[in-house]
């Protein structure tokens, strides 16, 4: 079954795909490179429904759009739903930078943080709407360490582990992470068939 990723980012494609690994589901990007809506929304969910009501709407086929972010409680929940844009340069290291700045003398016992994923599906045919959410709790750091995968990565490390995210490998990122963690009750729901969605 082919599924339609809101997104023209090949790392999110190849994320899911990984995450898919097993099933019968294939995701595809978003056809064409038009500019997807701003994300207006006041939540993960909402700014995940404004990508997957714009791939649904050029394709009318089984669309599935994300949101997501950190979540810092010291900072009552900053960045969230604007982890990308967080500083003006809106990089990955001047978000990062920007966050360390904020908490600085904070101690590690207070920098608790999580990653949220929000995941929203529309089924072609039937039209329906299905979303699931996903979160993996843990400190941020404060320093960065690591070389892998993207965002925030270097500075946080996930509840039980010793690592910073950035450096674990993909495939042990995939089984703790908010989008996994969203993932699965998702699938579950989807091929569970047209009850209990
Ligand atoms: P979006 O879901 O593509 O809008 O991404 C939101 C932002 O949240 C990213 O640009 C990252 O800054 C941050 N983020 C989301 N997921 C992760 C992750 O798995 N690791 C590190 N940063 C993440």
């Amino acid at each position: 079954m082919e599924i339609i990723l809101a997104t023209h980012n090949k790392g999110k494609i190849k994320e899911f795909n990984e995450l898919a690994k097993g099933t019968e589901l294939n995701f595809i990007p978003v056809p064409g490179n038009l500019t997807f809506p701003k994300e207006i929304g006041t939540t993960f969910f909402e700014n995940a429904l404004i990508k997957v009501n714009f791939a649904f709407s050029l394709t009318g086929k089984t669309c599935l759009g994300d949101d997501s972010g950190l979540e810092v409680d010291a900072l009552n929940g900053k960045p969230g739903i604007n982890s990308s844009r967080y500083s003006k340069e809106s990089t990955d290291e001047s978000n990062m930078d920007k966050l360390l700045n904020e908490l600085k003398g904070i101690p590690h016992e207070d920098r608790s943080a999580r990653f949220k994923c929000c995941l929203v599906l529309i089924e072609e045919g039937t039209n329906k709407l299905i979303s699931s959410e996903g979160t993996i709790e843990g400190k941020v750091a404060e320093e960065k360490k690591g070389d892998k995968g993207f965002g925030y990565d270097p500075i946080f490390i996930p509840e039980g582990s010793l690592l910073h995210t950035a450096e674990m490998d993909q495939k042990k990122k995939n089984l703790i992470s908010h989008r996994a963690n969203a993932f699965g009750p998702l699938i579950t729901k989807l091929l569970s068939g047209p009850t209990e969605k």
